[in-house]
């Protein structure tokens, strides 16, 4: 039995840049408890972490890490730090983007994931592949995301590795490769055998929270000197379920990874600290550099001279004193220098970033460049959208960031109603993080927000009421679904407008939607009217 063939990468789809810092910029996916807070902490302690984040749970030592950067969030008065997280290792620069934990679709973590490169799929050992696991990786496939998969809480009483495996061959319809192989698991427990390096890593006698084991070499599975290293009763199973998982499933490729059809399986335990180094060699050596991204005139190559990239999360600020926000730019090309100017073309105008936050720099204050794969954190008083490009080349505009049609309409109504700036207010800061969408009918004052999850309804309720004190409730609409429209026709257009009054809305960018009672209605208004386009999706180019 031999270990898995490493001769698989090729180099110009893995991207990696001469001339310039590599970078993985990556995600982690995962339902809620499986482990991404605590495999989170332990990658940026592993990596040597520039920053420890906010949101990841701070324990003992690692509390003091953070606080520099919390003084600085202090006197900005804003909250970025649980958003994009850092660290390094053998010279590649890793970001970690957080996607937010709703348990809905949201458009939210949609564009989180436009942003990165691959992704980490975390899976309860114990559990396997649970609903939130499930949506979030639909998302990653919508883009063919790479995703690495990390099978954690072996350290107890977990299902068959065998069985794991065939769930998420299944369950997502993705061919699994075995990167590591644990040997038993819970109360039988005696390690994991690396499948690539032929390694087997054993766990330490006393239990620091660490990895303090041993790592032991072999020449594969067959080497007779792994029955001094486990029991008996391990070896025969890892020899049976290795050299099984050898053969029934299809060896890593590094083509079938990069397109999203095929995982690479490790197995570990995120709180004892096993397969935590073998998880980030695994992002150094196998997940992609930062790609070229889409754009109206075609892809946009990380090598590129000119400065470009694009808004995909605003984070409107949590401080009420003040309004500040922070747009999150995904670098795309070019070498980034503090102070430089770019142009917005949404707006056709430039903007001079003097104070970006630079999440990568060991002294965030001092870093003054980045390159293609970082996330520039940028203050602004409300002119950056997701969605916005910005760059030094007049000609790019990059796409993939659409808004989505709501699912759920509803109106909104005051309950104090001399508070009516304040919501306008409100709403406009909220549909500009992208946690609802807002649109003005043609008759009628009061406003509709669309949302395309139950869960920004109730996460919209909750910060109007403690952020912006304002008391309102929300009531059922007519429709139920709506689509943007547009014609080659104006005066088309326009009729059609005309005689649907009731049912036209405006969005906050002034674009007309057409709001629907349901699905046949819509249909119904589509065959009707062949010259109006209906779409589902909106980008801002
Ligand atoms: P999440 O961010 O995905 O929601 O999960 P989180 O890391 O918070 O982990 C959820 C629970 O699972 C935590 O226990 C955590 O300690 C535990 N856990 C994470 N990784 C492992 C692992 O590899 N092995 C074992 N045995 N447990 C693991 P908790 O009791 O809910 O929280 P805490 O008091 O330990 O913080």
């Amino acid at each position: 039995m031999g270990g898995v063939n490493l001769d698989f990468r090729t180099p110009d789809m893995l991207n990696r840049p001469t001339g310039r810092p590599d970078r993985r910029t990556f995600a982690i996916i995962s339902h809620p408890d499986a482990g991404k807070t605590t495999l989170t902490e332990k990658l940026l302690l592993f990596g040597g972490a520039i920053h420890l984040a906010g949101e990841v749970k701070a324990r003992g030592q690692n509390r003091r890490a953070k606080s520099d950067w919390m003084k600085i969030e202090q006197q900005r008065g804003i909250s970025v730090t649980s958003s994009v997280m850092t660290f390094e290792h053998q010279g590649v620069t890793f970001n970690l983007l957080d996607t937010p934990g709703h348990e809905d679709f949201s458009e939210d973590t949609y564009r989180t994931l436009t942003a990165v490169d691959s992704a980490v799929m975390v899976i309860d050992a114990a559990r396997g592949i649970e609903t939130q696991t499930r949506k979030l990786f639909e998302v990653c496939r919508l883009r063919n995301v790479p995703i690495i998969t990390f099978v954690n809480k072996v350290d107890r009483e977990g299902r068959e590795p065998f069985e794991l495996m065939d769930e998420i061959a299944d369950k997502l319809a993705l061919d699994v490769a075995p990167m590591s192989w644990p040997v038993g698991m819970g109360g039988t427990f005696e390690g994991i055998f690396d499948l690539i390096g032929n390694k087997l890593h054993r766990p330490a006698a006393t239990d620091s929270g660490h990895f303090e084991g041993d790592s032991l070499p072999f020449s594969g599975l067959d080497d007779p000197k792994l029955g001094e290293a486990v029991s008996p009763e391990g070896l025969a199973k890892l020899h049976e379920e290795a050299g099984l998982a050898l053969g029934a499933y299809p060896q890593f490729d590094s083509d079938a990874y990069l397109n999203g059809d095929l995982t690479p399986v490790y197995f570990g335990s995120a709180l004892k600290e096993f397969g935590v180094a073998e998880l980030i060699a695994a992002l150094t050596a196998l997940a992609p550099s930062p790609l070229p991204q889409p754009s109206a005139t075609g892809t946009v190559d990380p090598d590129d001279k000119a400065v470009s990239g694009f808004i995909f999360k605003v984070q409107a600020n949590m401080n009420p004193q003040h309004r500040d926000r922070v747009a999150f730019m995904r670098l795309c090309s070019g070498r980034f220098r503090r102070g430089m100017k770019l142009l917005q073309p949404s707006t056709g105008k430039s903007i001079a970033v003097h104070s970006p936050i630079l999440f990568f720099a060991q002294n965030r204050e001092l870093a003054d460049e980045a390159f293609p794969g970082d996330i520039i954190g940028i203050p602004n008083h409300g002119t950056l959208r997701v969605g916005d490009t910005l760059t030094e080349d007049e000609a790019i505009r990059f796409t993939g960031l659409p808004n989505f049609a709501p699912e759920i309409l509803r109106r909104v109504m005051l309950v104090d109603p001399t508070k009516t700036k304040q919501l306008r207010k409100a709403l406009d800061d909220m549909a500009e993080e992208g946690v609802t969408q807002v649109f003005h009918p043609q008759i009628g004052s009061q406003w509709i927000v669309g949302v395309v999850g139950q869960l920004q309804l109730e996460v919209l309720i909750s910060r109007l009421e403690v952020e912006y004190k304002v008391d309102a409730r929300f009531e059922a609409s007519p429709w139920d679904t709506a689509r943007w429209i547009a014609s080659d026709s104006e005066a088309d257009l326009k009729a059609f407008i005309g005689t649907h009054r009731n049912a036209v809305a405006t969005d906050r960018d002034g674009a007309p939607v057409f709001m629907a009672k349901d699905m046949w209605e819509l249909n119904f208004h589509e065959n009707r009217n062949p010259t109006i386009r209906f779409t589902a999706t909106k980008e801002r180019v």
